[in-house]
């Protein structure tokens, strides 16, 4: 198949978050399968296309692409995802581009991904190549399905072409003034006099995504399922309850050329399940970094993550004192809202042997994290997939996760069994969010810390499970013949 996959953040060109690594496997493994991959991504001011080898696309040449009525002049820089045959088309245009960050709350973020959505579209036109399935993520390409039908739907070379909405998080919603709808340039009979595409008076690219997918899916079972309620759905479940037949959850793989205790590039000491004396040299380097005290007997509490209320940081500053008092170290990376970095930067201030804080994006910090810590902490609110607690599995560092979305699809507290009555816990979750129910969890899992064979078994049930990427990417080729066969 011929496979467009677009999408607003890819590993190793510019991430905020998990989207990032899964837009830089899946294509991967998709083209592996023998697919015929084309990724596509803004090229923003943070990407050096010298230091990625990549070069300036003169066979594409200027795109003129239309937002609010006015041309403007794109350009695409092509490459190559690392150690990869998939083809990836950065689109240039600095004027938007150009920022100092990701995403921003400028006035024209919609005009930003309008532009986008549509140079995708027109970059395939003047390749003239034909997709089978074009696969946009979240609400920064949701757009695409609709312009593919409304805008573009004059042009052949689309009219086998289906298309896939993967929702990675529910809670960005691409939600702008109505108006927003006009400088796409949609036909206003979709929006105006409340039109099908209008939400609440408001624009709202991931809504219009969901009506027009030939197939929408998010990034695990449980999460579809939770999307479907009125109290998780974000005011989405209703148009998701519309789809119904056409609405999937597919589990995150792992990249495990990234994520491996055994080759990990930023980590000191490599070790695997047969070996593990580096994972003990780890923690040393990790607490020396984090400029904690070095104590074998006492667990490492590791978090890494975008510092977020989805992410449970208010049950966590419910008990903090609590959690400080216990036998037990803490480190944190993460950036993100500024009231919970300083939440933990007082903890850090009146706990400085048991706290460490990093705020800030550190690519090796968080793998160190995951390779020196004991324990990972994820108690959020709502979690799509997740991708941390499944790297900690692999890294022998055990998880602690709230029973919601693809934490709940991935780990298995130790209280649980199996149908042949085996133990098949790989860490410790808990349903209720609430401080309390946190804690309780957090004290059961230092306590079969100290239990060397318990804790070696919780270790080893999540180190042999295999989630890379191979049995997803099938899922997503399943989902994709599903999307073809429909008329
Ligand atoms: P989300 O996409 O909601 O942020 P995920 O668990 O799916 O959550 O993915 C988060 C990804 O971002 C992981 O790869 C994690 O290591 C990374 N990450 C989050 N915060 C940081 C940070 N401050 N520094 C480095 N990596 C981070
Ligand atoms: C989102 C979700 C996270 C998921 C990631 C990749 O950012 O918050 O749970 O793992 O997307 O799908």
């Amino acid at each position: 198949m011929k496979i467009a996959f677009a999408s607003s953040e890819v590993v190793p060109f510019a991430k905020t978050g998990g989207l990032a690594d899964v837009s830089g496997a899946l294509p991967k493994e998709l083209a592996n399968l023998g697919n015929e991959v084309k990724v596509f991504m803004p090229k923003y001011y943070q990407i050096n296309e010298h230091e990625h080898g990549h070069h300036y696309d003169s066979l594409i040449g200027e795109l003129k692409v239309s937002v609010n009525g006015h041309e403007h002049s794109v350009h695409v820089f092509y490459g190559k995802l690392p150690n990869s045959n998939v083809d990836i088309y950065f689109i240039h245009y600095p004027n938007y581009f150009h920022r100092n960050k990701i995403y921003t709350n400028d006035w024209d973020e919609d005009e930003r991904f309008i532009l986008f959505s549509k140079a995708v579209i027109q970059v395939m036109q003047k390749l003239g190549w034909e997709p089978d399935i074009v696969h946009t993520n979240d609400w920064q390409t949701a757009l695409i399905p609709v312009l593919l039908k409304e805008n573009y739907g004059w042009d052949k070379l689309f009219h086998n072409a289906k298309t896939v909405l993967t929702i990675h998080n529910i809670g960005y919603q691409g939600r702008f003034a109505l108006d927003s709808y006009k400088k796409a340039e949609l036909p206003p009979e979709l929006y105006v006099n409340n039109g099908p595409l209008a939400h609440e008076g408001d624009s709202n690219f991931l809504k219009a995504g969901i009506l027009y997918a030939d197939i929408i899916n998010t990034v695990s079972e449980t999460y579809a399922k939770e999307l479907l309620t009125y109290e998780m759905g974000a005011g989405m479940d209703s148009y998701l309850w519309h789809r119904y037949d056409d609405f999937y959850g597919i589990i995150n793989g792992v990249d495990y050329s990234v994520w491996n205790p055994e080759i990990d590039k930023y980590i000191p000491y490599h070790y695997s399940m047969e070996e593990f004396s580096g994972k003990f040299k780890d923690k040393q380097f990790l607490l020396e970094k984090f400029k904690l005290p070095f104590n074998e007997h006492v667990p490492v509490i590791g978090m890494v993550s975008r510092l977020v209320s989805q992410k449970g940081f208010d049950i966590i500053e419910d008990v903090l004192e609590e959690l400080l008092n216990l036998d037990a170290q803490f480190v944190v990376l993460g950036s993100g809202e500024s009231n919970y970095e300083s939440m933990f930067q007082k903890a850090h201030n009146t706990y400085p042997k048991k706290m460490g804080v990093y705020f800030g994006y550190s690519e090796e910090l968080a793998h160190l994290i995951e390779a020196g810590a004991d324990i990972f902490l994820m108690p959020s609110h709502y979690e799509p997939c997740g991708l941390n607690q499944i790297y900690s599995l692999k890294y022998g560092t055990v998880p602690i996760v709230r029973k919601t979305g693809g934490l709940a699809d991935t780990v298995q507290d130790w209280n649980e069994y199996n149908e042949l009555g085996q133990e098949i816990g790989n860490g410790f979750s808990f349903y209720d969010y609430s401080g309390q129910a946190m804690l309780q969890s957090v004290k059961r899992a230092i306590n079969d810390f100290h239990n060397k064979p318990v804790w070696e078994k919780i270790q080893k049930n999540g180190m042999i499970k295999d989630y890379s990427w191979k049995h997803s990417a099938r899922e997503y080729i399943k989902l994709y013949q599903k999307a073809v066969s429909k008329l």
